[in-house]
C-alpha cells in the first residue's frame, strides 16, 4: 500500500508481534497465540484504529507495547518506539517511558482511579513520578492546566474532589488529563468510550481529536466498535487495522476501508456498524464470526 502509507517516519513500529499465554503449572511448549505475527506503524499526528471482536487480541497488543502483560505471557517480534526496541529494554528504562512518552487510557474510569484520593492529587502523582525536580506549585499548575485542557469544569475548585463526585464522562476526562499531563508522544486508548453513553462518548471522541491535533500525538485507538473507531480515525492519514483471532486481517486508510473493504470479515463489520458512510436505506446485518473465539 505505498500510496497510502504515512509520510512521516513512524514513532511506533510493531513488527511480527506474537503473544501467547502459558499457564504457570503446565509448561506447554506451544500454547495458542493470542496475538499472531501482527505488524503496524503509527506516525506522529496519525491515529491507527484497531478494531475486532472481544478476545481478538487488542488489549494484549496494547499491554505488550507498555510491557504490562502478565508474567505468563510470552512475547516475540519487535516493538520499536522512536527507533528503540521496547521488548528488550530494562524495566527501569521502560518505567521512564510509561506514563511519560507513552501514555494509556483504559476503559473503566472508576477502577482506574483511586476512590479515596482527590483527583488533583492523582494527576499530581503522574507528574511527580516523572518530574521529581518540580516544585509543589509547578506540579499544581501542570495539574490545573491538564484539567483545563480536558475541559473539566472549574478545575481550581474541583481539584480536591474525589472520583465519585464526578460523572462517568468527567472521570474519563480525569484519566485523559492524567495521560496527557506529561505531554506524551504516543497515546494508547483501549476502549476509552465503551463504558459511556453515546452522547458522552461523542464528547470524549471530540476531546481526543482536539488533543491529538494540538499535540501532534500518535494514537493507537482500540475498540470492538467499528463506528467508534471510524469516528476516532477521521483525519487524513488515519488508518484502521481489523483484528480477528489474533491476526490483522486487513489494514487500510479509513476511507479506503469503507469504500473497498478487502476481507469478508471487514465487510461483515461494516454491514453491522452504522456509520457516516453507511447506506442507511438498507437494514443492518449482524456479525456471526465467533467460531474460534474464546469467550
Ligand atoms: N493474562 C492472560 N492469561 C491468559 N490468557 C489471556 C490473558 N490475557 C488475555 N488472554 C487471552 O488472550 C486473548 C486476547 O485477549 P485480549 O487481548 O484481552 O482481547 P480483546 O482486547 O481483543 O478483547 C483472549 O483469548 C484472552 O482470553
Ligand atoms: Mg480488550
Amino acid at each position: 500500500m505505498p500510496l497510502t502509507a504515512p509520510s512521516a517516519a513512524p514513532l511506533l513500529a510493531v513488527n511480527d508481534l506474537s503473544i501467547s499465554f502459558g499457564s504457570h503449572e503446565s509448561a506447554d511448549p506451544s500454547p495458542p497465540k493470542a496475538v499472531d505475527a501482527i505488524s503496524f506503524a503509527i506516525a506522529p499526528g496519525q491515529t491507527l484504529g484497531l478494531v475486532g471482536e472481544s478476545g481478538s487480541g487488542k488489549s494484549a497488543t496494547s499491554l505488550a507495547i507498555l510491557r504490562l502483560l502478565s508474567p505468563n505471557a510470552r512475547t516475540t517480534g519487535s516493538i520499536l518506539f522512536d527507533g528503540h526496541e521496547l521488548l528488550t529494554l530494562s524495566e527501569s528504562a521502560m518505567r521512564r517511558h510509561r506514563g511519560r512518552d507513552i501514555a494509556m487510557i483504559f476503559q473503566e474510569p472508576m477502577t482506574a482511579l483511586n476512590p479515596v484520593m482527590p483527583v488533583g492529587a492523582q494527576i499530581a502523582e503522574a507528574v511527580e513520578a516523572h518530574h521529581p525536580e518540580l516544585s509543589r506549585s509547578a506540579v499544581k499548575s501542570r495539574v490545573l492546566e491538564a484539567m483545563h485542557q480536558v475541559a473539566l469544569p472549574d478545575p481550581e475548585r474541583r481539584v480536591r474532589d474525589y472520583p465519585h463526585q464526578f460523572s462517568g464522562g468527567q472521570r474519563q476526562r480525569i484519566l485523559i488529563a492524567m495521560a496527557i499531563v506529561n505531554q506524551p508522544r504516543l497515546l494508547i486508548a483501549d476502549e476509552p468510550t465503551t463504558a459511556l453513553d453515546v452522547t458522552v462518548q461523542a464528547q470524549i471522541l471530540a476531546l481526543l481529536r482536539d488533543l491529538r491535533l494540538t499535540h501532534n500525538l500518535a494514537m493507537l485507538f482500540i475498540s470492538h466498535d467499528l463506528a467508534v473507531v471510524s469516528q476516532a480515525c477521521d483525519q487524513p492519514g488515519d488508518r484502521i487495522a481489523v483484528m480477528q483471532h489474533g491476526r490483522i486481517i486487513e489494514e487500510a486508510a479509513t476511507r479506503d476501508l469503507f469504500l473497498t473493504p478487502g476481507h469478508p470479515y471487514t465487510r461483515q463489520l461494516l454491514a453491522s456498524a452504522p456509520t457516516m458512510h453507511t447506506d442507511r436505506s438498507r437494514p443492518l446485518a449482524s456479525v456471526s464470526s465467533r467460531t474460534a473465539s474464546s469467550e
